[in-house]
């Protein structure tokens, strides 16, 4: 694809590679940064594309090569891909091999029956619509956002493999899969010659599943990665809400994060949490992201950001000695699942 005149007036950062280790994903060859961003919240026209631009920028700059997307994110839909479309032409194009760009499709984004779902004519539609948003002509990897029970599993699977074996993506990832269904989808995608790469799941202190229901095992056994998001609990395992919620903060703002998460239940563990991060001379974002990534079989942790201050902060979380096993247990005492979430 050409990216049309290019205004060269960003250089990224010579040492970007000197700061964020690469983890392997399962299996295959790829290696992903052990942060990648994701433009889920606050990378639609509800912020200012200036800052969105700086962030995406400041995160390259920082050794993370990998963005993700998905038809969804907005507001409204797709206006978060179509915002990394822009800073893609007039910023990233010089380093599109450097990148690993991923969308999703399958969560509904309109009333239409080919607008939701697993199904070959929703999932295909969705992936000529985000390489035109991003203005890419293929994405790294392209997901299923989420399982769809009301769909057979080898039509799904089969538009996926369908998309790379077109050259509109590279490797294929699903995401919010149970672990039966993941294992089921990793089979089926082998037979297809095109192995599963990774799965996106919810992984953080306050929301355990992953290590509970066997999908982390699930991802070693069949060799597939676990790139796993919100590991902030998008924001409550930070000390920012321990006194109240601070304006323009996701628990203020967005629909996605009720205000009511922030209890006394909460705001005791939390509290706890922080007791254990300060002991270590961390902050408890930087022990939460350390500690989704104790886990080899986790290959990325996926952050969302509102400023590059909050990018540099989290980002020294691989600074600190690796916990002992008394640290974990502590841990453990408070990053009860469910904390905080409505779960
Ligand atoms: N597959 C799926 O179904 C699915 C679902 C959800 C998310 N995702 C992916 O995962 C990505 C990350 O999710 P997430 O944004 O929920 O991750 P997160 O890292 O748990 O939360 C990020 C948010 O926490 C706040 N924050 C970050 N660092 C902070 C710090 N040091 N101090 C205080 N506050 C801080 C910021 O929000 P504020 O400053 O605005 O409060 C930031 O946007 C998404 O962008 C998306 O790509 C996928």
């Amino acid at each position: 694809m050409s990216y049309g005149p290019v205004d060269l007036t960003y250089t990224a950062a010579e040492q970007r590679y000197a700061k964020v280790p690469y983890r392997r994903s399962g299996n295959s060859g790829l290696d992903l940064p052990a942060f990648s961003f994701g433009l889920w919240q606050k990378f639609g026209t509800d912020y200012p594309f200036a800052t969105q631009r700086e962030i995406i920028l400041h995160a390259f700059d920082l050794g993370i090569t990998h963005f993700d997307n998905a038809d969804r994110y907005g507001p409204p839909h797709r206006a978060a891909q179509k915002n990394f479309g822009r800073v893609l032409a007039k910023d990233l194009a010089p380093y599109r091999d450097e990148l690993i760009l991923s969308t999703k499709a399958g969560n509904p984004i309109g009333p239409s029956p080919y607008l939701k779902g697993g199904s070959r004519k929703s999932l295909l539609t969705s992936l000529e619509h985000s390489l035109r948003d991003l203005g890419t002509d293929y994405v790294d990897i392209f997901y299923h956002h989420s399982p769809d029970l009301g769909t057979p599993l080898e039509e799904t699977v089969g538009a996926l493999a369908g998309a790379v074996q077109q050259g509109k993506a590279l490797y294929i990832g699903i995401s919010n899969y149970l672990p039966d269904r993941a294992h089921e989808a990793a089979e089926l995608l082998r037979e297809a010659g095109v192995p599963l790469l990774i799965h996106q799941a919810r992984y953080s202190i306050y929301d355990r599943r992953p290590e509970q229901n066997g999908l982390l095992d699930t991802a070693r056994r069949d060799g597939f990665g676990a790139i796993v998001y919100s590991p902030l609990a998008q924001g409550l395992l930070t000390d920012k809400y321990l006194e109240r919620i601070p304006e323009g903060a996701r628990a203020a703002d967005s629909t996605f994060l009720s205000p009511d998460a922030i209890d006394e239940t909460y705001r005791r563990r939390t509290a706890e949490l922080n007791k254990i991060a300060a002991a270590r001379g961390q902050s408890l974002a930087q022990l939460a992201l350390q500690w989704v990534l104790r886990r080899p079989e986790v290959t990325s942790a996926l952050i969302g950001a509102s400023s590059t201050a909050q990018l540099d902060h989290n980002l020294a979380a691989l600074e600190f000695p690796e916990f002992t096993d008394d640290e974990l247990a502590l841990i453990d005492e408070h990053g009860i699942h469910g904390t905080g979430l409505n779960l």
